[in-house]
């Protein structure tokens, strides 16, 4: 049983897409629908469609992958009447990602009204903007007030999706903040912010925007983002659910963010690579490691991690 449950969402596979991977248009939220992802989490929206970044924006190499997508999305309308017609049990996450704290909010008082979604996954980490170069879930003293004023009006189940964090003191001030809340649940990490690739032949980065700096996602950031779930683990009231996000290629990568405390995982890069298969695969090798433990349900580890 690999079943899980998010603050009462119930879902019965724990691994997911992440957002972003191929969860934009009608017709890949439809394969994500019909597919044995636990959930659908929805291309991070803003106000009013984007056509994104100049291509080339994304680029994968053996250890990980790197974009500088810049938002493509086909706007907060759209992702609200897909929800309103879908016709599926399954339980979806709109991602939001509004350009500013203004729009953001204007994002949230339309979703307010709209009952379709299971909960809101509220992007504070999206570091490829060209309008703005400001990543918010690195300003502890911005988050606290935009949570302060948005917690007034908006009452529906909202998580929040966070950049990857290093240092404990930034772990305990950020859970410190969140504590306050009625968080629904926190995704951590969103891709590595500014890392650049090369090609040697070219002499020249991989990427066009922002001067070949981008996001990284894959096997190279899992460390990181195993490191995320657990620090959060540690300082996030127990009754937060944590869904871990960063290089998961396995059912063993699965495990141990389990392992480290995630109630549930999603699934980028790996996904973009491997498409809608990827799900049955994951399910079946976590299975299979569930089995030879003996372990009959997610519970029986989850969190559980020995340390000397
Ligand atoms: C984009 C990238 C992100 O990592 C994110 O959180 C939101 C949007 C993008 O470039 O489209």
């Amino acid at each position: 049983d690999i079943s899980t449950n998010i603050n009462g969402i119930k879902i019965s596979s724990c691994i997911m897409n992440a957002s972003g991977i191929l969860c934009c248009t009608e017709k890949e939220l439809y394969n994500l629908m019909m597919s044995s992802s636990g959930a659908v989490v929805t291309k991070s929206c803003t106000i009013k469609p984007r056509k994104g970044n100049l291509k080339p924006r994304y680029f994968e190499w053996k250890g990980g992958s790197i974009n500088s997508m810049g938002l493509p999305n086909l706007g907060i309308d759209f992702y609200l009447n897909f929800l309103e017609k879908k016709n599926s049990k399954k339980p979806f996450l709109l991602s939001i990602s509004g350009l500013s704290i203004e729009e953001n909010y204007l994002i949230l008082r339309k979703a307010n009204i709209s009952s379709n979604m299971n909960a809101i996954e509220l992007n504070l980490s999206c570091p490829n903007l060209l309008e703005k170069d400001k990543i918010l879930g690195y300003d502890f003293s911005k988050i606290s007030d935009f949570l302060e004023n948005l917690f007034q009006f908006y009452k529906k189940p909202l998580g929040v999706k966070l950049p990857p964090y290093f240092e404990d003191f930034h772990f305990r001030k950020m859970a410190f903040i969140l504590n306050k809340y009625p968080i629904y649940f926190v995704t951590c990490i969103n891709s590595l912010p500014n890392g650049i690739c090369i090609d040697i032949n070219k002499e020249s980065v991989v990427i066009h925007p922002k001067k070949g700096f981008g996001g990284i996602g894959g096997l190279s950031i899992k460390p990181f983002a195993l490191a995320n779930v657990r620090k959060f683990y540690t300082y996030l009231r127990k009754d937060i659910p944590i869904i871990g996000c960063g290089g998961i290629c396995t059912g063993k990568d699965v495990f141990e963010y389990i392992l480290c405390g995630a109630s549930a995982v999603q699934i980028g890069t790996q996904f973009l690579k491997e498409g809608i298969p990827v799900f049955d695969r994951l399910i079946k090798e976590l299975i299979t490691i569930l089995k030879n433990k003996n372990y009959s349900s997610l519970n029986s580890f989850k969190g559980k991690l020995n340390v000397f």
